[in-house]
C-alpha cells in the first residue's frame, strides 16, 4: 500500500494518536521533523499550528496538507510519526516502507539552519532557555517583552523553546546567528555528561564517595530485621510486582531498573516518578534497594549523586532551609568544596536523583500554591519539598517519591512523569521470600504448606509486611492456635505474642493464656503513644517523648520500636514503630483496651472528618503539631492510618478474641464498643447504599463503589461475624456492583466474598482493572453463586485461577457471563471453558479478548460450543486463532440458535477463515454482528461473505476494517453489500 493510501486509510487512528489526551507535544514534534526535512514550508507551519483552534483541527489540517503534497511527503510524514509516537501506541498502525531521508547540503543561512536543526534544538535548549534568552537579550536581538512572551508559564519548556525559535525567525538573520553562536559556545564550554569523569573536580568525586558509602551503610539491612543482625537486604530482598499504566491505558509490568526509566512515561515535561502502594506493600524497601544498588554502582549508573529523603523525618524539621542546606544537612555533608559541589549539582541536574519516601506521611498535603525556585533561599520545608516535586526548583533532577495511593490528589498528579504501582508479592514471590527467610528448607516447606492450606492467610501474604510477620511468627502459627489465623488482626496478634514471648524470662515456654493481660501495661503505654502519633501525623519519637509516656528502657527494647535509621545530622536518638501498620495496631489496642478512653473514640475512627485533636496529643507531641497546618489538610495523611486502625479495632472486638480480652477489659465496656463499631459500619454502608441512583428505564440498578466501601467491607470481615455481614447485605439491592480501579487484590477479594455471599439477589460483579490474580480469583469462590456476571478484565489471572473459578462456576445456576479481557490465559484454560459450555446450558456471554489463545485453544472451545445452545456473545479479540481456529469455531457455531455477537478481531484470520465463517452466516439465524477487523482477509474471503449474506437477513453488520484490501476493492465490495463495513 502506498503512503498516500496509508494516510487515508488510517486517518482516524492517526488523528486519535496525535490528539490523544489533548497533549500537543506529539503534533509539535512531528511538525519539527517535517519542517526540518522541508516537507513543510514556514507558511504551511503557520497555517497548521493555530493556537486558537482546537488541537484536532490542527491535526486534520496537517493531514490534508501532507496528503496534498504527494507520495514522498506522505512517507516522510509516516516516518516522522513512527519516530515520535511511543511504541505502545503503535499497535495496529502501519507506517509503510522505511524511507530514506535524502542527505541535503547544510543550509547556507542561519535561519534555515535553525529550521533544519529544529528537532535537536528543542531538546537541547529545553533545559537552558534562560541562558539562551539572556544571550538574545544582551545582544539586543530580543526585548524583555519578547522574553516574557516566550516564557509564559502556560507553556511547557519544549513549547517555550519553539516559541523562542519562532520569534528568532521572525526577528531575522542576525537573531538566528546570535542564537547559533550562543549554542556553539555552550557546546564547547558545558561539560558533556558522557565525559563527566574528565571534568569532575576532586571535591565532587570525594563527595560522591562519601555519599555512596553513607547511603550504602544506611540501606544495607532492613529495619524490620533491625537488631537481630541476621539479614542483610541482599539476603531477603524479593522482587515484587511493579506495574505502570501507559498512555493508551495498557498495563505494563516493570522491573526495578525500569522505575527510573522511560517505560510508561505519561508526561515528558515532568520529572517526578511516583511509586504508589498500600501500607506494607514494600515501598520503603523498594527505595532502599534502589539506594543500595546505586551505592554499589550496580544500577542507576548514570546517576552521579543520589539524595535519599524520608518524609516522616522531614516532618520533624522545624527550621527554614535552603535547598543546599536540605541536601547537605539531611543527606551528606561535603567535607571540602561545599560551594563547588553545590554548583556542580545545579549545573548537572540530569546527574542527580532525589528520592522521597512516604509522601503520605508528610504532615502537610501537597499544594502548588507557593512558587519558589531559588536554590539558596531559605524557606519552610513544605515549600521546598513541593517545589522540588513540581519541578519549579531544580528542574531536570529526577525525583522518585513513594506514597499510598489515597494521599495523591489531582494537584500532584499533574506534575507526575509516571505512576508506578507496587502490588506486593506474586504467589511465586511469597514462596521465594519464605525460602529466603528460613535457611532450613524443611521449615520453609512447612510454612509454605501451612499457607497453602489456609488460602485466607495466603492471600494476606501478598502484602510483604504481612508475609514478613507470618513467616517470622511461624512457631506461633504452626504451634496450633485456638483461632485459625485469617484476618490481619490475627496476624498482628501473632506478632505481639511473638515479641512478648521472645523477651519473656521463661522464653522457651509458651506464653500463658492470659499473656495479653500480663503485658497490658506496656501495651497501653505503647498504644497511647501510637494513637497520639497517628492523630498528629507523627511517626518518629524522641527518647524524651517515650519517657514522658512512661515507657521504660526494657519496654522500648521489646522490639516494637526501633531506632530511626538516619543520615541527617542530629544529636538525639529517635525511634519509630517497626512499621506504620504496627503503630496502627497499637493505637487500636489502646482504643479497645483503655477503660477510660472517651466514649467517642471508636466512632471518631470511623468518621475521621469529625475528629478533633485530643487534648492529650497536643500535650505530649507538641513538636509534631504545626499550628500553621490547617486541621483539614492534615486529614489527607491521617485518614488511611485511621482506617487501618479502625480495621484492627473491628478485629479486636470480634467475638473470636473474646477470651483473650476477657481479663483486660470489663465485659460491659467491651460490649458498648462492639455496639459502636457495628453501628458505625452499618451507618457507613447505609451512606453508600443511599448514593445508589434510581435506575434509568431499561438500565440496571447499579452501584459504583467508593474506595471507603472496600474499607468498610474489610472491617466487617475482620469481625468474622456472619450475622453482621448478613444484616448489612440484606439492605443492599442492586443488580450491578462496580468496583473498577479500586486496588482490589487477593486480600480484598477474601473480604468481598465473605460479605457479598449474603446478598439476597444475584449481581453483576465488575472488578475490572484491579489485581485479583489467581489467588484472588480463588478467594471469590464463596460468592460466585450470587454473581450472574463476573467482570475481571485486566487482573493478572492465569489458567490456574480460571480452572478453580470455572470448577465452581459450573455448579452455580446464576452464573451466566464472564469477561476476562487482557489476562494471562493460554490454550491450557480453554478445555475448562469447553466443559463449562457443555454443562451449563444457560451460559450467555464469554469474552476472552487479548489473551494468548491460539488455534488449538479455539478448537477446544469449539468442542464445547458444539454442545451449547445458550451462548449469545463470544469475544476473542486480539488472540491468535488463525484460519484453523476460525474454521473450528464456525463449524461448531453454525447450528447455534442463540449466538448474536461474535468478535474475531485481530486474530490472523485469512480468507480461508472468512469462507468458513460465511457458512455460519448462511446457516445461522440469530447472528447480528460479526467483527473481523484487523485480520488478513483478502477479496476472495470477502466475496464468500457476500454470497452468504445474500441468504441471511439477521446479520446487521460485518466489520472488515484493516484487512488485505485496497481502497478501490473496499469501495467496490461495499457497493455489492451494504452490511460490510470497511
Ligand atoms: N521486596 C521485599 N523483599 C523482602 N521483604 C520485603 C520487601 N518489601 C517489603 N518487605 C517486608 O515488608 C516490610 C514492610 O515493607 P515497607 O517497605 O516498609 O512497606 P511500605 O513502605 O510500603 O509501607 C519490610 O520491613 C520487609 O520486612
Ligand atoms: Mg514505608
Amino acid at each position: 500500500m502506498t503512503a498516500h493510501q496509508l494516510i487515508l486509510k488510517q486517518r482516524a487512528e492517526l488523528l486519535a494518536v496525535l490528539c490523544g489526551g489533548g497533549n500537543a507535544e506529539p503534533l509539535d514534534c512531528v511538525l519539527d521533523l517535517l519542517l526540518a526535512c522541508e516537507v513543510l514550508v514556514w507558511e504551511d507551519y503557520l497555517s497548521i499550528r493555530v493556537a486558537e483552534k482546537p488541537l484536532c483541527s490542527n491535526v486534520r489540517h496537517l493531514l490534508d496538507v501532507v496528503y496534498d503534497k504527494g507520495e514522498d511527503a506522505c512517507s516522510l510524514f509516516l516516518a516522522a510519526m513512527n519516530q515520535v509516537i511511543p511504541e505502545e501506541q503503535k499497535a495496529g498502525l502501519c507506517f509503510g516502507k522505511e524511507c530514506a531521508v535524502v542527505d541535503k547540503n547544510r543550509p547556507d543561512t542561519a535561519t534555515l539552519t535553525l529550521l533544519a536543526d529544529r528537532p535537536v534544538l528543542v531538546r537541547k535548549l529545553r533545559d537552558n532557555i534562560d541562558r539562551a534568552l539572556n544571550a538574545l537579550l544582551t545582544t539586543g536581538c530580543f526585548t524583555i517583552k519578547d522574553c516574557d512572551a516566550v516564557q509564559l508559564p502556560v507553556y511547557t519548556p519544549s513549547q517555550q523553546v519553539r516559541r523562542l525559535l519562532d520569534q528568532v525567525r521572525f526577528k531575522g538573520e542576525t537573531a538566528a546567528k546570535t542564537l547559533l553562536q550562543y549554542l556553539e559556545q555552550t557546546e564547547t564550554t558545558r561539560p558533556n555528561p558522557e565525559d563527566k569523569e574528565n571534568h569532575l573536580s576532586a571535591n565532587c568525586l570525594l563527595y560522591q564517595k562519601k555519599l555512596r558509602s553513607s547511603v550504602a551503610a544506611q540501606s544495607h539491612s532492613l529495619s524490620t530485621y533491625g537488631g537481630t543482625g541476621r539479614f542483610s537486604l541482599d539476603d531477603i530482598y524479593t522482587d515484587s510486582l511493579l506495574e505502570v499504566i501507559d498512555g493508551s491505558g495498557e498495563t505494563l509490568t516493570l522491573g526495578l531498573e525500569d522505575v527510573v526509566g522511560p517505560l510508561g512515561t505519561l508526561n515528558e515535561e515532568a520529572d517526578t516518578i511516583l511509586v504508589s502502594g498500600e501500607a506494607g506493600s514494600g515501598k520503603s524497601t523498594l527505595l532502599q534497594r534502589l539506594h543500595l544498588l546505586w551505592a554499589r554502582e550496580a544500577l542507576l549508573t548514570n546517576t552521579f549523586l543520589l539524595f535519599p529523603f524520608s518524609c516522616r523525618k522531614l516532618n520533624a524539621e522545624q527550621r527554614e532551609l535552603s535547598l543546599k542546606e536540605l541536601l547537605f544537612l539531611h543527606c551528606c555533608w561535603p567535607d571540602r568544596g561545599q560551594d563547588e559541589v553545590f554548583q556542580f549539582i545545579l549545573d548537572h541536574p540530569n546527574l542527580a536523583l532525589f528520592t522521597f519516601d512516604g509522601l503520605d506521611e508528610f504532615k502537610q498535603g501537597f499544594t502548588d500554591e507557593e512558587r519558589h525556585c531559588c536554590p539558596t533561599k531559605q524557606v519552610p520545608i513544605p515549600v521546598l519539598l513541593f517545589n522540588l516535586l513540581q519541578g519549579t526548583l531544580m528542574k531536570g533532577v529526577m525525583k522518585v517519591a513513594t506514597s499510598r495511593p489515597q494521599a495523591v490528589g489531582p494537584s500532584l498528579k499533574r506534575y507526575l512523569r509516571k505512576e508506578v504501582l507496587l502490588k506486593g508479592f506474586s504467589p511465586g514471590g511469597i514462596d521465594c521470600f519464605v525460602k529466603k527467610h528460613h535457611s532450613d528448607p524443611a521449615m520453609a516447606r512447612r510454612v509454605i504448606e501451612s499457607l497453602q492450606a489456609n488460602t485466607g492467610l495466603l492471600s494476606l501474604c501478598h502484602i510483604p509486611v504481612f508475609c514478613w510477620i507470618v513467616t517470622k511468627c511461624h512457631q506461633e502459627l504452626l504451634g496450633g492456635q485456638d483461632v485459625i489465623t485469617q484476618t490481619i488482626t490475627d496476624v498482628y496478634l501473632l506478632v505481639l505474642q511473638h515479641f512478648f514471648q521472645r523477651k519473656s524470662p521463661q522464653s522457651q515456654g509458651v506464653l500463658g493464656k492470659a499473656w495479653l493481660e500480663e503485658h497490658l501495661d506496656t501495651v497501653l503505654k505503647l498504644g497511647q503513644l501510637a494513637l497520639e502519633g497517628l492523630e498528629a501525623s507523627c511517626y518518629v519519637f524522641s527518647g524524651y517523648e517515650l519517657q514522658r509516656n512512661g515507657l521504660t528502657e526494657k519496654e522500648v527494647s521489646q522490639g516494637f520500636l526501633i531506632y530511626c535509621n538516619d543520615l541527617s545530622v542530629t544529636d538525639c536518638k529517635r525511634y519509630e514503630f517497626l512499621h506504620i501498620t504496627l503503630q496502627c495496631f497499637f493505637a487500636a489496642l489502646y482504643v479497645v483496651l483503655n477503660r477510660n478512653i472517651d466514649r467517642s473514640a471508636v466512632s471518631r475512627l470511623f468518621h475521621p472528618q469529625y475528629r478533633q485533636l485530643s487534648g492529650l496529643s497536643q500535650r505530649c507531641l507538641g513538636h509534631c503539631i504545626d499550628s500553621s497546618v490547617e486541621e483539614l489538610e492534615s486529614h489527607v495523611t491521617e485518614t488511611p492510618n485511621l482506617q487501618i486502625t479502625a480495621q484492627f479495632v473491628s478485629g479486636l472486638l470480634s467475638q473470636r478474641h473474646h477470651d483473650l480480652l476477657l481479663e483486660c477489659c470489663p465485659i460491659a465496656v467491651r460490649e458498648r464498643k462492639v455496639k459502636q463499631v457495628v453501628k458505625s459500619l452499618s451507618k457507613g454502608m447505609q451512606r453508600h447504599f443511599k448514593s445508589i441512583p434510581r435506575p434509568v428505564e431499561g438500565e440496571k440498578k447499579s452501584m459504583h463503589a467508593m474506595p471507603s466501601f472496600v474499607w468498610l467491607i474489610k472491617c466487617i470481615y475482620e469481625m468474622q461475624d456472619n450475622s453482621i455481614a448478613q444484616d448489612t447485605m440484606a439492605k443492599l439491592d442492586v443488580e450491578h456492583l462496580k468496583l473498577t480501579y479500586c486496588n482490589i487484590g487477593p486480600v480484598e477479594c477474601t473480604a468481598l466474598a465473605y460479605v457479598l455471599k449474603y446478598l439476597r439477589n444475584p449481581v453483576g460483579l465488575q472488578l475490572d482493572n484491579n489485581s485479583v490474580g489467581d489467588v484472588g480469583a480463588e478467594q471469590l469462590l464463596p460468592c460466585l453463586h450470587i454473581c450472574h456476571s463476573l467482570y475481571l478484565r485486566n487482573n493478572n489471572i492465569s489458567d490456574e485461577g480460571i480452572r478453580k473459578l470455572l470448577e465452581k462456576g459450573m455448579k452455580c445456576e446464576n452464573f451466566q457471563k464472564i469477561a476476562l479481557f487482557n489476562n494471562n490465559l493460554t490454550d491450557a484454560c480453554t478445555q475448562h471453558f469447553a466443559l463449562l459450555l457443555k454443562s451449563k446450558q444457560n451460559f450467555l456471554s464469554l469474552r476472552l479478548g487479548n489473551n494468548n489463545i491460539t488455534s488449538q485453544g479455539a478448537e477446544q472451545l469449539a468442542e464445547g460450543l458444539s454442545y451449547n445452545q445458550s451462548l449469545q456473545f463470544l469475544g476473542l479479540w486480539g488472540n491468535r486463532i488463525g484460519d484453523r481456529g476460525a474454521e473450528a469455531l464456525a463449524a461448531a457455531l453454525k447450528n447455534s440458535t442463540t449466538l448474536i455477537w461474535l468478535s474475531l478481531v485481530d486474530n490472523g484470520v485469512g480468507s480461508a477463515g472468512a469462507c468458513a465463517l460465511a457458512k455460519l452466516i448462511s446457516q445461522g439465524k440469530t447472528l447480528e454482528q460479526l467483527w473481523l477487523n484487523k485480520n488478513c482477509i483478502s477479496r476472495e474471503g470477502v466475496e464468500c461473505l457476500i454470497e452468504a449474506l445474500k441468504m441471511n437477513s439477521s446479520v446487521q453488520e460485518v466489520w472488515l476494517r484493516g484487512n488485505n484490501l485496497s481502497p478501490e476493492e473496499e469501495e467496490e465490495l461495499s457497493k455489492q453489500e451494504s452490511r460490510l463495513i470497511f
